[in-house]
């Protein structure tokens, strides 16, 4: 575990570069730094390999105040990774990968091995990259090398300060799946820094988002999207953010808990009753009435009533809509959207995992909580416009 613990620090004494720096990365886990150019992410992250010093507070690496540590030490379990002048131009890309293991007087034999391994990894192939110089290879290909050469003595942290930026859109999103790919496999701490939501929100399991010097909010992407601790925050994501990542929105957030059940073997004179008396236009059928927790069977609407008037049918059980639907709690509104297109429903029933019923989603209410997150023509997203 990484913590800064109330790290402030300053160049001049008067103004304060970092201000009371306060949060903890746990062992294993990617949380990424976020905020506009100058807020201070690349000084909280060379606070952590010790290319500079706290003015105030401490950095502790599991347990261990990192001010005790020698610092070529503290770099050997400490990859990082930057977006430019990464490698020694004049040295091949096995060379500048093996510099650490060179160091650390590992022979050749070992050396290479590692570098093969590693290019390997980073989906490079090393029969044609390994004697390849920087300047031969693209530049999506040397910052898998900068990433390659970061692992080289399998430090568990690894910091990467905007390594993608510099790469074309394409580049990126796939060099983001590897990374993401590579700590799910080798499950290293990983501290990431951008100013870039979108990268932000695809990478982090947690956000920290930076401002002055400052933490804004520390928390995860969801709960950022969804509860932005600022205006401030809440502009930089930009309004349509959810737009772009519906699968954020959970059917937590778009159901109600405003229906009402009825239970499968009641008359349906009853039926008719708790519908004019709660106003609804639906009631849940369920095999117990009460409670909570019930497993939904089907729905009565007002027309199945009628229906059931004109055939002379008395139990709600034989009038219901069977095929009504039920979606699970931790379903996505682009789940729910699916649903409600493909068998054109106007309600949906909300699960949990013992398949009881916990909520449901109307057509409206969907309606009204898309509205409320839904952009406004006049705003256009500026998340874009910061660096
Ligand atoms: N060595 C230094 N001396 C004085 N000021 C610095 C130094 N390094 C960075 N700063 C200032 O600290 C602030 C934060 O810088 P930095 O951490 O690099 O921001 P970011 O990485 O978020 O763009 C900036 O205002 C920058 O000018
Ligand atoms: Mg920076």
């Amino acid at each position: 575990m990484i913590e800064f613990r109330n790290v402030s620090k300053s160049y001049d004494k008067r103004t304060l570069i970092l201000k009371n720096i306060d949060f903890k990365v746990k062992t294993g886990e990617f949380v990424v730094l976020i905020g506009e150019s100058g807020c201070g992410k690349t000084t909280t992250m060379k606070l952590v390999n010790r290319l500079i010093d706290p003015t105030e507070g401490s950095v502790i690496i599991d347990g261990e105040d990192i001010s005790k540590v020698n610092p070529i030490i503290l770099r050997r379990r400490i990859g990082y990774v930057i977006q430019k002048e990464g490698l020694m131009p004049h040295m091949t890309i096995g060379e500048n990968i093996e510099i650490v293991p060179k160091l650390l007087k590992w022979d050749e034999q070992k050396r290479k091995s590692r570098s093969y391994e590693l290019l390997s990894l980073l989906n490079l192939d090393p029969e044609i990259y390994y004697e390849k110089y920087p300047h031969e290879v693209s530049g999506g290909q040397k910052q898998r090398v900068g990433i390659a050469r970061a692992l080289a003595v399998n430090p568990d942290i690894i910091l990467m300060d905007e390594p993608f930026s510099a790469l074309d859109p394409i580049t990126r999103e796939n060099i983001q799946d590897e990374v993401l790919k590579l700590q799910k496999e080798l499950g290293k701490t990983i501290i990431f820094v951008t100013h870039d939501m979108d990268e932000a929100i695809k990478l982090g399991e947690r956000i920290a988002f930076l401002k002055d010097g400052e933490i804004l909010q520390f928390d995860t992407p969801d709960q950022i999207l969804k509860n932005p601790a600022s205006e401030y925050i809440e502009q930089f994501i930009g309004k349509d953010r959810i737009w772009k990542t519906p699968n954020k929105l959970l059917v937590s957030d778009i159901m109600t808990k405003q229906y009402w059940t009825i239970e499968k073997r009641s008359n349906i004179s009853r039926a008719f009753n708790l519908l004019k008396t709660h106003d609804t236009d639906f009631l849940i059928v369920t095999e117990i009435e009460g409670g909570k927790h019930l497993e939904p069977l089907g729905i009565i609407f007002r027309k199945n009533l009628i229906y059931a008037m004109e055939n002379g049918l008395t139990r709600v059980r034989d009038v219901m809509d069977k095929d009504f639907v039920t979606i699970d709690k931790d379903s996505n509104l682009l789940d729910v959207l699916n649903k409600m297109s493909s068998i054109n429903a106007k309600v949906i029933s909300v699960v949990d995992n013992n398949n009881h019923l916990t909520g449901v989603i109307t057509n409206i209410g969907l309606l009204n909580a898309i509205s409320k997150i839904a952009p406004t023509n006049s705003e256009e997203s500026e998340v874009d416009t910061y660096e």
